[in-house]
């Protein structure tokens, strides 16, 4: 009888030492990279990341698009993680970015895009006739999408995204951020 509570109270004791230890893990960004590389296309406003205190960290971008609408274009999402110890996790994907919002189908797709989604005007179908923007997406929303999907392993990732058009890459945003 003892022995069996003991264990019970020990698993009780594993359950909430495990989900405080999912808890106690942190997603911090640690750099943001936001790239025009056809100024005719678009320019650069603004990409940053700010810690407004200690909780309260988010990232910003907005990308203004000088040949508007757009009516076709393609992402190329990566997500990597930077080193090379076990459980490597890399996805690179590429699909029609017209399609984007409406592809819940693909899990990945859906994945990538739900990390910063309702922080975005980029939540609706081509054309797009209007300035892309990332609005303060906080670290612990991402935090909350990353840790809902699938037990990721700690370490530094890259997120990376390429927005092509008629074939050319336009416009490039990449963030890396820890996973601790
Ligand atoms: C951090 O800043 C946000 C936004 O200004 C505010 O809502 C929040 O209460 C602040 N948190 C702390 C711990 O100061
Ligand atoms: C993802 O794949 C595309 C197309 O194959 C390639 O151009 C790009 O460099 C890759 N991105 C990363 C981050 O590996
Ligand atoms: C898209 O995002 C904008 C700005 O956040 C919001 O006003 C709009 O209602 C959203 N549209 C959809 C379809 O979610
Ligand atoms: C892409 O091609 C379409 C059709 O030829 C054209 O109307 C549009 O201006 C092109 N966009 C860019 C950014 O080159």
């Amino acid at each position: 009888m003892n022995l069996h509570y003991t264990v019970v109270a020990g698993v009780i004791f594993l359950m909430l030492y495990e989900m405080h230890f999912l808890e106690s893990r942190r997603i911090e960004f640690t750099n943001i990279k936001c790239s025009s590389m056809d100024e005719e296309f678009s320019n650069i406003e603004y990409c940053f990341l700010k810690a407004a205190n200690r909780s309260y960290k988010y990232l910003s971008l907005k990308i203004r698009l000088l040949k508007i609408p757009v009516h076709q274009f393609t992402v190329n999402l990566a997500l990597r993680k930077r080193s090379n110890g076990l459980m490597p996790f890399n996805q690179n994907i590429t699909f029609d970015g017209c399609k984007m919002v409406a592809d819940a189908g693909n899990r990945m797709i859906s994945f990538l895009f739900s990390l910063f989604k309702p922080y975005s005007n980029i939540n609706h179908s081509c054309p797009y006739d209007h300035d892309l923007l990332v609005d303060r997406l906080p670290t612990h929303f991402v935090h909350h999408q990353f840790t809902g999907y699938i037990p990721f392993p700690e370490g530094d990732y890259v997120f990376n995204s390429n927005w092509i058009v008629n074939g050319s890459n336009r416009v490039s945003v990449r963030v890396h951020f820890s996973f601790t």
